[in-house]
């Protein structure tokens, strides 16, 4: 029986070297032998693990034009979780950072049980999981969840903190018709099994920084937003603190006594939710519009330097799309723009 054909890829600028099989993708390779490669939804999607192929052979799997357009694959650009090598190839990572590679955490396998389900909002769930085994994972990360008895797989990021890492926690919006997250009102109760794949994902908290940490997040954006928050509080670090949060209206925000009951306690912490769409019953005197637009005009009267701050973005990709111009615009650099962007799935 013939033996599957390995071949070398090189990551340049960093140097660093690692197999792949013909027929694995170079970001799956990647997850396998633990090199840490900035990436998002793993599915071509999202464009977080976009490289420049500088030598070699490659075929690429189905990709959203959206993550990478023609222009850019006619110059020689590929989404590292779409990519197969056929040769021994050459790529420059255009995404990563010291941190990315120092806090690299091996991909494994974790099984588990639904013990709680509960109502955060008329359409946004929590959901907690216990684990047979601790899960490693960094504030602001994600996992791959599979319902055994559905066969559904979807990325859902931790809401709880690393130093609970036997029980973990998620904030799931539910979608008409979602397979899984319709699930979580009709079919999924406490003790059912789950399986818990991870950690993923490079829009995690970056420690010890002294600049303002931007945290901007819509609907279920919460989750991984909310864990970083919890963490960085945990770590006793101070930091300005700024946490915008886009709704559509009054029903829709959660959790508004726990951020209150933090605006006493942390110094220099503000939340800021906006309301995109405010029913006159809402009684709503806070922000209004899109997010995107608060945090430009707040940003600007705070008068924060932008080179100092570090952002952390999270949920539907139009969102993420309105804000990156608003952060440029800020001053701030692109390598301290985190983004986890909450694409819907292909399996
Ligand atoms: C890196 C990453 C992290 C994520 N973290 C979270 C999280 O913490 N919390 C959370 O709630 N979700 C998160 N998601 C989204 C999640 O993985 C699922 O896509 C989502 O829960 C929908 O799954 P479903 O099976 O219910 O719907 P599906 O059966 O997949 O889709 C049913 C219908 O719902 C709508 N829909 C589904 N997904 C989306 C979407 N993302 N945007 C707009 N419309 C959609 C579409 O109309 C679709 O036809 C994340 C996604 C990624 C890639
Ligand atoms: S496009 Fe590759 S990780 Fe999203």
């Amino acid at each position: 029986m013939s033996e599957t054909p390995v071949h070398i890829v090189r990551f340049e600028p960093v140097g660093v070297e690692m197999e792949v099989a013909e027929g694995e993708t170079v970001l799956d390779a990647a997850f396998r032998q633990g090199v840490a490669v900035m990436h998002g939804c793993k599915e071509g999607q999202c464009s977080s693990c976009k490289a420049l192929l500088i030598d070699g052979d490659v075929e690429m799997l189905k990709y959203s034009t959206f993550a990478l357009p023609d222009y850019e694959r006619d110059a020689n650009h590929v989404l590292l979780c779409r990519t197969l090598a056929h040769t021994d190839i050459t790529v420059e990572l255009l995404n990563y950072d010291e941190d990315l590679m120092r806090r690299s955490i091996a991909v494994k396998e974790f099984a588990g049980k639904v013990v709680g389900i509960s109502a955060l909002t008329h359409d946004i769930r929590r959901l907690d999981v216990e684990l047979e085994q601790p899960i490693r994972f960094w504030a602001g990360q994600f996992v791959d969840i599979t319902l055994p008895e559905k066969g559904i797989t979807r990325s859902y990021s931790m809401a709880s903190v690393p130093s609970s890492p036997g029980q973990v926690s998620f904030i799931i919006k539910k979608y008409p018709n979602g397979a899984f997250s319709t699930a979580l009102d009709t079919e999924l109760k406490p003790g059912d099994p789950v399986l818990v794949k991870g950690p993923y994902g490079g829009c995690f908290r970056r420690e010890e920084r002294p600049g303002p940490m931007v945290l901007i997040g819509g609907g279920s954006g919460m989750s991984p937003l909310w864990s970083i928050l919890n963490d960085h509080i945990e770590s006793g670090e101070q930091r300005p603190i700024r946490f915008f949060y886009g709704a559509r209206t009054r029903r829709d925000l959660f959790y508004l006594e726990q951020f209150a009951e933090f605006e006493q306690k942390v110094p220099d912490f503000r939340f800021i939710p906006a309301l995109s769409a405010a029913e006159p019953e809402d009684g709503w005197t806070g922000e209004t519009g899109y997010i995107h637009e608060v945090v430009a005009r707040t940003l600007k009267e705070e008068g924060f330097d932008g080179a100092s701050i570090d952002a952390y973005t999270c949920g539907p990709a139009p969102m993420i799309d309105a804000i990156t111009p608003v952060l440029h615009m800020a001053g701030v650099p692109p390598d301290q723009m985190y983004f986890d962007k909450f694409t819907q799935a292909v399996r």
